[in-house]
């Protein structure tokens, strides 16, 4: 089970208005590119689905969460341009994610299943953009941190002066790079993909422990450059002090570099569902950043006019509803269900 993914379609469940539905609210794609489900033809080659029944047989829960991820950006190409997202997210999570937002459709369902993932995909993309040219065009690092199924060194082409770092466990990141090696390969569907990074370099790494960041300095990674951390879906799979360490060492680099931070959190609702295996919460990130030495925090909710990309219009669709009450408020007035937070938060530091 994917964690994410769950908590996404549990808030949705939880908040789910039945009724007449515009699909214009939620930013359906127009025509029919919801009705049916085009596989890419290379799923069916011998070495990918090799691969991916592997990523089935072999991957904790943990891990997959990549792939339901990379799941929802396929299933929001029309809004998410990721050319490798099905491939990376293989069969079985595109036809479960699918089959979900067919079950939306014929619920009429306010809020379409992935519609969070498309806006943090696309929230993520316009701030790492924004940092990099803050940066007035120098060279600059960017880290991805659980960085998944992630295909941002192949997609985003204001990587071009960047050196990218893709951190994650090595299982992941060993296949990862069988599926896009095979996928390239002059005969293939994806043969004209090429990376967009200036450089990228897949750092193997478990974040918990106490040895990732030197193993991200052995890989090339330095100090004193520039640097964006992308932190998208992986500060609440950790403990609350494993999430604290990670958000320090970023910090640290503040008084050494200007750094930029990108990442999302969950409010201590959205991880008090009982099925939840989330731990890190916080419901002030922007007071919390602050105290460890970013300065410049700025949070945005889905929903908000930087984090809604035209895909929610309709006022009484449920993160308009939640964005409208105060932070501070925990339960809705309505039904006293919780509010349960996405946070979108971008945070900087430089040396005085
Ligand atoms: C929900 S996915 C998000 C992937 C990617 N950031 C995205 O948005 O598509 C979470 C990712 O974090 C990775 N991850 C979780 N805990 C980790 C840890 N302790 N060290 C390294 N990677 C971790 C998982 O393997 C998985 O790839």
């Amino acid at each position: 089970m994917h964690y994410l993914f769950h908590f996404l379609l549990l808030i949705l469940r939880n908040f789910l208005q039945l009724g007449d539905m515009s699909d214009k609210e939620n930013g359906p794609p127009e025509g029919s590119a919801w009705a049916e489900l085009k596989l890419p033809d290379l799923l069916f080659t011998d070495t990918i689905r090799e691969l991916h029944a592997a990523i089935g047989k072999e991957w904790d829960s943990l891990q997959q969460s990549a792939c339901q991820t990379a799941a929802g950006r396929a299933m929001w190409k029309h809004v998410v341009h990721d050319p490798v997202a099905g491939l990376l997210a293989g069969e079985t999570h595109l036809k479960s994610f699918y089959d979900k937002i067919n079950k939306d459709r014929l619920n009429n369902a306010r809020e379409i299943s992935g519609v969070i993932l498309a806006v943090r995909t696309l929230w993520f993309d316009s701030k790492l953009e924004a940092a990099l040219s803050s940066f007035n065009g120098g060279e600059a690092q960017v880290v991805l941190l659980g960085a998944g199924m992630d295909a941002r060194a192949y997609r985003l082409s204001c990587l071009k002066e960047s050196d990218v770092f893709e951190v994650d466990f090595p299982e992941v990141l060993q296949i990862k790079t069988s599926l896009l090696q095979a996928a390239m390969e002059p005969t293939n569907e994806y043969q004209h993909l090429r990376m967009t990074a200036k450089s990228l370099t897949r750092v193997a790494a478990d974040i918990r422990e106490h040895d990732w960041v030197e193993k991200l300095q052995k890989s090339g990674f330095l100090r004193e450059k520039n640097t964006v951390w992308v932190l998208e879906g992986i500060l609440y799979y950790l403990s609350h002090s494993q999430a604290m360490q990670v958000l320090k060492m970023i910090a640290d680099n503040c008084c050494v570099t200007h750094t930029v931070l990108l990442a999302d959190f969950m409010n201590k609702s959205s991880t008090m569902l009982s099925t939840s295996t989330f731990h890190f919460y916080s419901d002030w990130p922007d007071h919390l950043l602050p105290t460890l030495g970013f300065s410049d925090v700025k949070l945005s909710q889905i929903g908000d006019p930087d984090a809604n990309f035209g895909l929610m219009h309709d006022p009484l669709n449920m993160f308009n509803k939640l964005r409208s009450l105060p932070r501070s408020v925990q339960t809705h007035p309505d039904d006293g269900t919780p509010c349960r937070r996405l946070y979108l938060v971008q945070a900087s530091g430089s040396p005085r």
